[in-house]
């Protein structure tokens, strides 16, 4: 069992910690497997009430594991990565965030399907799928441009360039911006508030909210899932991958 996903639950709150720092909380399959059953017994068990997902106060996470996609590229729906986007997509309880320093790649998209995102104000939010020669991911696609306005989502998307807290405040990704030191005990408290709160309401409240939207999410995040499995094995993907790990800038100029 991998410790690079510490799952704590105290009282009604469980709280999910990317422990990874060496690798920049980077996320392997076996990391998403853990996500994904933490995600799948608190949505069962009537003793788990709210979900917290956090990082360190100067790393959220960098994204997908590099060295993942280059040797063990996720293989369709039942994959670790397939399980946990679909998890938190269809998380039925109230999922929060709290987020500093750099949030990578579904570091970022992860927290579209949170209800409540607490973020500090070193955090850097970036979507660089197509500077790896992939696509968006857990439904970015689709729920960006809802969130953001097309022209934002686009210019997050394709130049995929960081945008800071503020940014993210102003375009409705994170509810409030704190100091680093103070942001995980922040969105600790705010998960105790809701966990003493009737879990009827809050489901049903939830469910309302995303009525009529969960379908398309699904569809959306099998039609990325698809077109990134594929542009994973292309030469612009590889490219960027190996020159990733080797320390170099990217020559897409023959891809
Ligand atoms: N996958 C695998 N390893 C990663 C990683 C990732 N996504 N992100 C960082 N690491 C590794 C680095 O290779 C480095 O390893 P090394 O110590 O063996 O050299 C180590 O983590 C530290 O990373 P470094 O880049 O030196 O840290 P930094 O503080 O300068 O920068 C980031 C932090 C997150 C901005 C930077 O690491 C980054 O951009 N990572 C890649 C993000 C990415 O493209 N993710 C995929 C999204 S789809």
């Amino acid at each position: 069992m991998t410790t690079d996903i510490l799952v704590h639950a105290e009282g009604a709150v469980t709280t999910l910690t990317f422990n990874r720092l060496e690798r920049k909380n980077s996320i392997t399959a076996a990391m998403y497997g853990v996500l994904a059953d933490a995600l799948a017994t608190a949505a069962e068990d009537a003793a788990a009430r709210v979900v917290l997902l956090q990082g360190h106060e100067t790393i959220f996470s960098a994204g997908n594991d590099i060295g993942d996609f280059l040797h063990k590229p996720p293989a369709g729906e039942g994959s670790p990565v397939s399980r946990f986007l679909r998890g938190i997509a269809t998380f039925p309880k109230p999922l929060l965030a709290a987020v500093c320093g750099p949030a990578v790649g579904v570091g970022t998209t992860m927290l579209l399907h949170c209800d409540l995102v607490y973020a500090g104000d070193n955090a850097a939010f970036s979507l660089p799928f197509v500077n790896l020669g992939l696509v968006p991911e857990a439904a970015s696609s689709l729920l960006l441009p809802r969130m953001f306005g097309y022209h934002r989502a686009a210019e997050a998307l394709m130049l995929g360039e960081p945008f800071m807290a503020e940014a993210a405040l102003e375009v409705g990704l994170v509810n409030r911006v704190l100091p680093p030191t103070e942001v995980n005990a922040y969105a600790q408290a705010q998960a105790r508030k809701l966990a003493a709160k009737p879990l009827a309401s809050l489901v049903e409240t939830k469910r309302l909210m995303k009525q009529g939207r969960e379908a398309a999410v699904l569809k959306q995040m099998d039609e990325e899932g698809r077109t990134f499995a594929r542009m994973l094995r292309e030469p612009a993907a590889r490219e960027a991958f190996s020159a990733f790990m080797e320390k170099r800038k990217p020559d897409f100029s023959k891809v």
